[in-house]
């Protein structure tokens, strides 16, 4: 049976294409969905894409993949400067955890440059736009294999 990788995204992602492109660009999160997917089918991986505005469903879908899946991918937006919470949850979670943001973080104000999720996070992916996803999850081909 193929491998499950969830692909979690965090608040404002889901206006994604048409917030700050300059920053984020021009693909929507249906976008990366369905290029993942491809790529998925192609590594012998299923992938599942969520998004949430909320951290508390976000901590939910983290508890949620304990039972199902065997990696996550996660852009925690926001939260991943602020939240304890789902640092706590990701640390539940047994398999792989790759991070990633779609910016540079590091180019950016200060607060950007601290992340909770860092702290569990096998790797780190930032500032290779949206194609991050991508290679997060061929690096997840490689870490299930
Ligand atoms: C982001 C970077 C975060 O600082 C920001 O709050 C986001 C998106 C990124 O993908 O570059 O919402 O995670």
């Amino acid at each position: 049976m193929a491998k499950t990788i969830h692909i979690l995204n965090g608040p404002n992602l889901n206006l994604l294409g048409k917030r700050q492109p300059e920053i984020y660009g021009a693909d929507t999160l249906a976008d990366v969905e369905a290029t993942c997917a491809k790529l998925g089918r192609e590594l012998g991986l299923e992938v599942a894409l969520s998004q949430s505005n909320h951290e508390g469903e976000i901590v939910e879908m983290i508890h949620a993949a304990r039972e199902k899946v065997e990696g996550i991918i996660i852009n925690p937006a926001a939260y991943t400067h602020t939240s304890v919470a789902i640092l706590d949850a990701l640390n539940t979670f047994e398999g792989p955890v790759i991070e990633v943001h779609i910016s540079n973080v590091h180019r950016r104000e200060s607060f950007r440059h601290h992340s909770y999720v860092s702290l569990r996070a096998d790797g780190v992916i930032a500032g290779l736009g949206v194609e991050g996803y991508q290679l997060a999850l061929r690096r997840m081909a490689t870490l299930l294999a």
